[in-house]
């Protein structure tokens, strides 16, 4: 491998709203001669097959060796499954609405786990929100049907503590529902998946030239969540990706930690208009031409771009340079020391918005069919709703290094410490079934659990505020998806993408599970609380900076049993 970090480029420093004048220039490419590794595709290399969820019994979480950098391998750890009697990593689960999912979860990594199916409707038992835990050795089942419509969404570990260590070392996978809307969009483009339909899932990690990649349990780190110092897609680094002169289609996932990009396509100096057909777990109508975008972690958007707005060659998908609005240091006395003495996150031009390349788009000539999108995606509306149960969330820290919701923290910190490892929260060992929840935290010691009750069916509108000495927090919901209905104290560099005057951007018009909230800003979002299940059922509310999470950032909430 060649080089190292002096080949990335320079430093780059942006205060406030400076960044806004340069935003559009075309950024130092320094690096641009790196991108010659071939993105990897859905089965290559064993990585990311598609597969029917409902023909799969089984998912084993491991460790696993795999070259990421260079010929050395690195550790990771991964879901595998057996398919026709070949192993592969992290499949890709296909589905349809209606399709039952009934699959083992096996756990051989060191630390309790449980898969957490983000972005689907289910009972708490299929959630896999953290209740329960599998131990090592251990085992559980779900079964659960599909009750979402097209979508891509994802699975990753959700053990309370330790969901970012796991999501880091690579346990992480699509989840992707199509439908017969779906079906006609795809039909209309013309594209066909892992060809000129694509899926990019966009981590950053830092892997070393050993082939090293490190999780610091160092808390410094954690209060920033983890960052890594190069983006990968699809586990490539510096990718390239052929593609035809015509209409593609690309469905993007922020499966980093805590890192948000501010993703812009470009050839030259030339912003490439595209269009949003949906946004986490649904498509929308009509699609909404963007030129750019912010993605939290965790959200992921459907995207379609006519290539023939470019010319044969390269075209970028990059992350322009924005304000990453870490603006929490200043209220914080000692972690700002320890976090000047460099223990914190990637900073400089390796760092959260700073200006960087992620991959490399090799448009090629093609005189075939370029394909076409009518506006009529989907037949759904976002509905807004009346009479609606109003509740305030006000997401800060405590000046000590806890993150928290209404002040409060998952943990109240005195127990949190002692609860550093998870082996005193998981005490069964051995192979269990979620049926008969023999594994579970011992809710008895989370004062904070179930923070409210919401009714079955109830219409509710969420205010969800930030503190102005905080960072951003992409706040995600289990469970439901919502509409954003306004932004109130948006940031300029946000403010510039509000479309309509509730300070909406083009993103926050579709249904979303996960928004971000912005440092002084106040985000109302409404929300059906309408499910098919009986009997009590709790969620999870939280922050999907993961480490943000796993330090408490997040509170459970109950949806009342219904009758
Ligand atoms: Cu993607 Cu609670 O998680
Ligand atoms: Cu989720
Ligand atoms: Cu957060």
């Amino acid at each position: 491998m060649l080089g190292g970090a002096a080949l990335l480029t320079p430093p780059l420093v942006y205060i406030g709203e400076r960044f806004l004048s340069v935003s559009s220039e075309a950024a130092p490419d320094a690096s641009a001669g790196r991108f010659t590794n071939p993105l990897r595709l859905p089965g290559q290399d064993g990585l990311f097959p598609l597969v029917r969820a409902n023909t799969l019994s089984r998912l084993t979480a491991l460790p696993v060796q795999f070259p990421l950098r260079g010929k050395h391998p690195t550790a990771l750890w991964a879901y595998q499954a057996e398919l026709a009697g070949r192993l592969v990593l992290n499949p890709i689960l296909l589905a349809r609405p209606g399709d039952r999912i009934a699959l083992a979860f096996e756990n051989r990594i060191p630390q309790p786990s449980i898969i957490h199916w983000h972005g689907f409707t289910n009972d708490t038992r299929n959630d896999g929100g953290g209740m329960t835990l599998v131990e090592p050795g251990g085992r559980c089942h779900y079964d659960w049907s599909v009750r979402n419509s097209a979508a891509l969404n994802w699975y990753h570990p959700h053990p309370h503590l330790k969901a970012g260590e796991q999501t880091w070392r690579g346990m992480n996978g699509l989840f992707i529902v199509e439908d017969d809307e779906s079906d006609k969009l795809a039909r209309e483009l013309g594209v066909q998946f892992g060809i000129t339909d694509v899926p990019l899932v966009i981590q950053d990690r830092t892997i070393e030239r050993s082939g090293e990649m490190a999780y610091s349990d160092n808390p410094k780190r954690q209060f920033h969540g983890m960052s890594g110092n190069s983006v990968m897609v699809n586990l490539t680094r510096f990718p390239v990706l052929d593609l035809p002169r015509r209409w593609v289609r690309l469905r993007i996932l922020n499966a980093s930690n805590a890192r948000s990009y501010r993703l812009a396509l470009m050839q030259k100096d030339k912003r490439l208009a595209f269009m949003l057909l949906g946004t986490d777990s649904h498509l929308r109508s009509p699609p909404t031409e963007i030129q750019e975008i912010f993605l939290a972690a965790a959200q992921r958007i459907d995207i379609a771009v006519d290539l023939r707005q470019a010319d044969v060659g390269d075209v970028w998908l990059r992350t322009l340079p924005f304000d990453p609005m870490h603006n929490e240091m200043g209220a914080m006395g000692a972690m700002a020391e320890m976090d000047s003495m460099g223990g914190g996150h990637v900073h400089g031009a390796q760092g959260e918005g700073a200006d960087s390349l992620i991959l490399r788009i090799n448009v090629k000539p093609y005189d075939g069919a370029p394909g076409s999108l009518s506006s009529r995606i989907t037949e759904k509306k976002v509905l807004t709703y009346d009479n609606r149960v109003k509740r305030d969330f006000v997401l800060d820290h405590d000046g000590d290094g806890t993150w928290r919701i209404n002040g409060k923290s998952f943990y109240p910190p005195e127990v949190m410490l002692k609860r550093r490892s998870l082996g005193d929260i998981c005490q069964t060992p051995g192979s269990v079934s979620l049926d008969s929840a023999s594994v579970s935290l011992d809710t008895s010691q989370m004062p904070t659990s179930r923070s409210f009750v919401v009714q079955n069916g109830a219409r509710e509108t969420w205010v969800i505020r930030n503190d102005n000495a905080s960072m951003p927090h992409p706040m995600h919901l289990h469970g439901f998806s919502f509409s954003v209905v306004e932004r109130k104290g948006s940031p300029p560099q946000l403010k510039s993408l509000a479309i309509d005057p509730q300070g909406r951007t083009a993103q926050d018009l579709g249904r979303m599970d996960t928004v971000l909230v912005w440092p002084g800003e106040a985000v109302t979002i409404e929300v059906d609380f309408s499910h098919p299940f009986s009997g009590e059922q709790s969620y999870m509310f939280h922050c999907h900076n993961l480490e943000h999470e796993d330090l408490g950032m997040m509170l459970a909430f109950s949806i009342a049993g219904k009758g």
